[in-house]
């Protein structure tokens, strides 16, 4: 028995926020944006829209794709560094809620932007292993509840919106995912934070008058370790499973900046028609960018099912992670 991608669903919040948008608030120019990420505009959730309703919209979305009633879930993850609640109880449970799903297992995971190939990772082990018939995987961002709008290296980055897959069960090998990788290294931890509010920094006003909750990043640092750490993880899944990148039919990579990307793809040999790419349209919605990627090209009609797609992620930990599967949605 092998797991497979049954499904793919995403929600994209309604209020798009451009960079012309960005320029009134801090001091960038849709030049710079462009030009160092490629991203042109991103949507934000509304003030009384949570992560939970996001990945709700996204999980109606997959389980009805994937035809399966919502009692067939079986266990719920959640890849999300913005849950709704600080600690409990976790996104996948409020999630569960609102479906109606009771007794599935439920929890949430944070590996940041790699978080939804980590949830693969453990949904694809949960079936092979029999533990489990039909994982819903989430990815699920409200980025904007941690990002400084008076900060431009972060604010222009970041958008919000959820992306969630039915993983399940197949006999057919080359309907499955073939192969998983999650690695981290947490040397680089100080490259991705949110400073606060955890034990270390617990919630004060103090806290709160320094901005220690939000969202920092050492760009430049990241960047060069993204480029050079996910181009030897992909060569090196590829190899593992004796695959050749001519083979693969999409590369999917974490949508972070487009310059990444086109380094990573080019390392590859990936002409960019077999790129999925909506940097330029959603930025970066952390562990929601590759589900919220996978649905756009999937409504688009470009992903069929029997699609060899390779998944390509890096974030704050720091994580990475890629992915070898083929899609096995209708
Ligand atoms: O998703 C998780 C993983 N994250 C990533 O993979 C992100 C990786 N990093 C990046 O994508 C890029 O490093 C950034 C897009 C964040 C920054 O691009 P960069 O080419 O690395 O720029 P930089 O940080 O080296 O900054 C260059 C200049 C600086 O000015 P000076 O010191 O040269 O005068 C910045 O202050 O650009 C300035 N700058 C800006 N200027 C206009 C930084 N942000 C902005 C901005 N508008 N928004």
């Amino acid at each position: 028995m092998f797991a497979s991608l049954k499904s793919i669903g995403a929600y994209i919040p309604s209020k798009k926020l451009t960079n012309s948008d960005l320029e009134k608030m801090v001091d960038t120019s849709d030049e710079w944006i462009v030009q160092r990420t490629g991203i042109k505009s991103r949507y934000l959730a509304r003030d009384d829209e949570y992560t939970s309703d996001m990945a709700y919209e996204a999980a109606k979305v997959a389980i009805d794709r994937a035809g399966i009633s919502r009692d067939e879930v079986d266990a719920i993850i959640c890849a999300t560094i913005t849950p709704d609640y600080f600690c409990m109880p976790s996104t996948a449970c409020v999630v569960a809620d609102k479906l109606g799903i009771k007794g599935a297992m439920a929890f949430d995971i944070s590996a940041a932007c790699s978080g939804f190939v980590y949830a693969l990772n453990i949904a694809k082990s949960m079936i092979e292993s029999g533990m489990r018939k039909h994982v819903l995987i989430i990815g699920a961002e409200k980025m904007s509840s941690i990002v400084d709008y008076n900060d431009r290296t972060t604010c222009v980055l970041f958008g919000d919106g959820a992306g969630a897959a039915i993983i399940g069960a197949t006999d057919d090998k080359s309907r499955s995912i073939l192969d998983v990788k999650s690695s981290s290294d947490g040397e680089y931890q100080d490259f991705l934070v949110t400073e606060a509010c955890g034990s270390r920094n617990p919630c004060s006003k103090d806290v709160l008058k320094n901005g220690l909750q939000y969202l920092k990043m050492k760009g430049n640092e990241t960047f060069k370790l993204a480029v050079n750490t996910l181009t030897q993880d992909v060569f090196e899944i590829l190899k593992n499973n004796d695959i050749k990148s001519e083979d693969i039919d999409w590369f999917v990579p974490h949508q972070a900046n487009y310059r990444i990307i086109s380094a990573v793809a080019k390392k590859l040999g990936m002409s960019e028609d077999r790129v999925v790419l909506t940097v330029e349209k959603y930025g970066n919605t952390s562990a929601a960018s590759i589900p919220m990627a996978l649905n756009n090209w999937y409504e688009d009609g470009k992903i069929k099912n029997g699609d060899l797609l390779l998944l390509d992620t890096f974030g704050g930990g720091l994580t990475w992670g890629s992915a070898l599967l083929y899609f096995n949605g209708d």
